[in-house]
């Protein structure tokens, strides 16, 4: 059996290094490790550079919630991907919709960074999805479709099995209106259309797709068992360890 990804999308949050510490220090104590869920906790960079978040756990992977594209130099404020797995990072989240809203980031931008975490031998996990507006005007495959093709663009076939998508269609995000599991699935099945004929068979069926967009403990089997989402990227819901926790235990 693959692999469920569960992946805590942090955000801004929390304001503390002391609320940093106690959420690592209450999943550790309370989820039980399980070999069929991969969980990975994507905190602001900040928290990331810590002993603790990295010895806190044998089970917890690392991720962060972005990157730059290049390697190092004169890039004030920016991140690489080799100091992120310096930090011990196994993934990081690129394309997220508010990056690409609030900070401008285009296809392009996306596609570099993309290429960049393969380089730097971390996993990205490429955020695709349409607006409210795309979804209603009856766009949402053209926009699934530009995003994927422009962000995985001439990416090997050798590598394209180390990259994780999620499917976040953006006016399920944060607002407590979460896209239908029929919906969702729909979104999954033109996923793997596409990725077929980009990558083939193999890739297409696995290949893993993650859902995303106002999970909660009452919805998240859903979008895996009955959707077949290979796992889940979460924001607010991430941020409340008894939540946090009952959703891993559900995909169990
Ligand atoms: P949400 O965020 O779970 O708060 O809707 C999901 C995301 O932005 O990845």
């Amino acid at each position: 059996m693959p692999k469920v990804f569960v992946v805590a999308n942090w955000k801004m949050n929390p304001m503390t290094f002391a609320e940093a510490k106690q959420f690592f220090r209450a999943v550790n104590k309370n989820m039980k490790p399980s070999k069929s869920v991969e969980v990975v906790i994507c905190p602001p960079f900040v928290y990331l550079n810590s002993q603790f978040a990295v010895h806190s756990s044998q089970f917890l992977r690392l991720g962060a919630q972005d990157c730059f594209w290049e390697q190092k130099g004169a890039f004030t404020g920016e991140i690489s991907p080799p100091m992120l797995k310096n930090l011990g990072c196994e993934y990081v989240i690129v394309g997220h919709s508010e990056r690409r809203r609030h900070l401008g980031e285009t296809d392009e931008m996306v596609h570099r960074k993309l290429n960049a975490v393969l380089a730097a031998k971390m996993r990205p996990i490429l955020c695709i999805g349409e607006t409210a507006e795309e979804r209603e005007r009856g766009f949402t495959h053209r926009v699934l479709q530009k995003q994927l093709m422009a962000g995985l663009r001439g990416i090997k076939k050798s590598v394209l099995e180390k990259i994780i998508l999620a499917y976040e269609p953006v006016w399920a995000i944060g607002t407590g209106n979460a896209c239908s599991f029929e919906e969702a699935e729909k979104a999954l099945h033109f996923i793997r259309r596409l990725l077929k004929t980009m990558g083939g068979v193999h890739i297409a069926k696995f290949l893993p797709i993650l859902y995303g967009g106002s999970v909660n403990s009452l919805n998240a089997a859903g979008y895996v068992k009955q959707a077949t989402f290979q796992g889940l990227l979460i924001g607010g819901a991430s941020l409340d360890p008894v939540e946090f926790i009952k959703i891993v235990d559900r995909l169990k």
